[in-house]
């Protein structure tokens, strides 16, 4: 199996009214080229310091990352920054209220040079349908968007560039249990599709159950346990794993058996 990400001894310093802040603490794991890595772990844990540190959006304070095999820096060429893609909780602020959707979906394939004019305009489309939504939605704003439809279009966005690795930080804890489970089968397909690679950072554990190949459990700046999905949950090594599965948020067990089928056969 090819490793696409590695991280080695990774730490995060942040210095906040002159007190230190250890949002990493020596992280290290590996992530092989096409399969789904949650990251869990409560509140403050390091989750999205680590996505922002494999993004680029700021360095380790020590440590190093390596992608398909070479040194990746902080200060990132064009060619690792199409490859490693982002998609956020709040899809409402990561895209532009004043540009429309087409237009969005557009300027990511200009930025990244994919195509010509014709192309782009042609490739905006066929990104909509991939991802679910009609071709007509390149005209509206992403105000007239409901909070699912929006995501979609932020991993269609996500996906415009080719990308290789898509760090997705939360990206169904603000829809609601039956949008998220359409949202997850499409992560799911597409992954499968185009041979994608995931971090998946989430709280929720049966999200975790659904999508994630292995497991990384962060405890304060610290990876405490990695594992398979399926042996991590049958038999939690470390007590704040075990901590972590006991606190699983209880849904319905409607919302659940719905859930559940629509991961299975794609409706409710
Ligand atoms: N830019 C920053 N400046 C100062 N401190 C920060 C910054 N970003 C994160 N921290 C601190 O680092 C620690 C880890 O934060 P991080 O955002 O990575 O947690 P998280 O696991 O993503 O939490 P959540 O589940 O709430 O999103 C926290 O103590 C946080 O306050
Ligand atoms: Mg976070």
């Amino acid at each position: 199996m090819t490793k696409l990400l590695s991280v080695s001894d990774v730490s995060k310093e942040f210095a906040v009214n002159g007190r230190k802040v250890q949002a990493l603490d020596n992280v290290s794991f590996d992530v092989t080229k096409g399969e789904c890595l949650a990251i869990v772990g409560e509140s403050g844990s390091g989750k999205s310091t680590i996505a922002n540190i494999i993004l680029g959006i700021y360095g380790a304070t020590s440590g190093s990352l390596t992608f398909q095999g070479n040194a990746l820096p902080t200060m990132r060429s064009k060619q690792h920054r199409r490859a490693i893609q982002l998609v956020q909780q709040n899809p409402l602020s990561s895209l532009n209220p004043r540009r429309s959707i087409g237009a969005s979906l557009r300027l990511a394939l200009d930025v990244h040079d994919i195509g010509n004019k014709a192309d782009r305009a042609r490739r905006t489309e066929e990104l909509l349908e991939e991802v679910g939504l009609p071709k007509e939605f390149r005209t509206r704003s992403p105000s007239a968007l409901s909070g699912g439809q929006r995501q979609r279009v932020a991993i269609a966005r996500a996906l415009a560039c080719q990308s290789e690795l898509v760090v997705l930080d939360e990206p169904t804890s603000a829809l609601d249990v039956l949008v998220q489970a359409r949202v997850l089968k499409l992560l799911k397909e597409l992954k499968d599709k185009r041979g994608l690679t995931y971090i998946f950072i989430t709280h929720d554990l049966s999200v975790v159950r659904n999508i994630a190949d292995r497991v990384a459990v962060f405890e304060r700046g610290k990876l405490v346990e990695i594992g398979e999905t399926e042996a991590l949950f049958a038999n939690p090594q470390h007590s704040y794993t075990r901590r972590l599965i006991g606190a699983v948020p209880v849904v319905s067990r409607e919302e659940a058996v719905l859930r559940d089928r629509i991961m299975e056969n794609g409706n409710a």
